[in-house]
């Protein structure tokens, strides 16, 4: 493919194989939350799970993925394990550790790492990648902010991911960007148009951007999707055009398409050969049916 190379299979196995040392300018990494649930296709159920994320603490198993990580990770794994204990949040800790590793290794010196979570697992996701890349070269927590259906009633509704922003060094690509609001009234440095006044600000750390619904046009039906203008924000924001964007987790292939809109090359890894064909299908790629 000219622009990108999609692989199928496990993301460490192929980063190992197949990328270079320092050779990505930006990594977007979308992994499961520990959401402890298997996704299904909406309304699908009796095709069966998309891909699973419920996690279980084995310590033949943690062990094993601690000796694949960088030595900095399973220091912080180790302090983790301290706190929060033998559970399945330590379990999926250690199995993102060895792919947060090779993630690590594969950026440019110029590179930044997108890594969108939510609020089971940011805690914990943070102080690995602050032991990976260095509490300095922590650059934001974005908060995407979504008003979806369904909410506790002994707890505030939990209506925002956590995207958390690293980069490998202080020289890396940033290129600020700006969102339009909207006022009632004039004010100075206001402009107006045809729906009344506005300015175009910088955008912040909170980004309200709507999640994709059953009813949204760029549905595709792959669970979990993210939303296409999220995906163009981090792109435009963090590389420039002919630069490499990998995403190791890329499912429904939203960053590859942003990626592919903006001018950008792209690598995308998926675990399900499903994924794959609806990220080919959504690149113009034609999909060819194995016998
Ligand atoms: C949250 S979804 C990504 C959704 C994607 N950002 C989108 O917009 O469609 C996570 C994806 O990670 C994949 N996955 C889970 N573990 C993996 C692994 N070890 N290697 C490669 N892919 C994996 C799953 O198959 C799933 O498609």
């Amino acid at each position: 493919m000219p622009n990108g190379t999609l692989y199928c299979g496990d993301n460490v196995a192929i980063l190992r194989q197949w990328v270079p040392d320092r050779s990505v300018d930006l990594i977007y990494a979308d992994p499961p939350f520990n959401s402890g649930h298997a996704y299904y296709a909406t309304g699908k159920k009796h095709e069966g799970p998309r891909f699973g994320d419920v996690w279980k603490f084995d310590v033949d198993k943690y062990q094993a993925t601690l000796d694949q990580s960088h030595p900095a990770l399973t220091r912080g794994l180790q302090a983790i394990r301290s706190i929060i204990g033998e559970c399945d949040g330590l379990a999926y800790c250690a199995a993102l550790a060895p792919c947060l590793s090779e993630l690590r290794r594969v950026l440019k010196d110029t590179g930044s790492l997108y890594l969108h979570c939510d609020v089971r697992m940011s805690h914990c996701l943070r102080l690995m990648l602050d032991a990976l890349f260095g509490r300095g070269r922590f650059r934001n927590e974005i908060v995407w902010a979504y008003r979806t259906g369904g909410a506790g009633k002994r707890h505030f509704a939990r209506k925002h991911d956590a995207i958390l922003f690293y980069t490998a060094s202080d020289r890396y690509t940033f290129h600020p960007q700006r969102e339009r609001v909207r006022y009632r009234k004039q004010f100075f440095g206001a402009q107006r148009d045809e729906h009344g006044f506005y300015a175009d600000v910088l955008v912040r750390d909170v980004w309200e951007i709507p999640a994709v619904i059953n009813v949204s046009s760029e549905r595709t039906g792959y669970p979990t999707q993210k939303p296409l203008a999220l995906l163009e924000r981090i792109v435009a924001a963090s590389s420039n055009e002919g630069d490499v964007v990998l995403d190791p987790y890329c499912g429904s292939g939203t960053a590859l398409v942003a990626a592919q809109k903006l001018g950008r090359r792209w690598i995308g890894i998926d675990a399900s050969e499903e994924a794959l064909r609806v990220t080919q299908t959504r690149l113009g790629i034609p999909v060819v049916e194995r016998g």
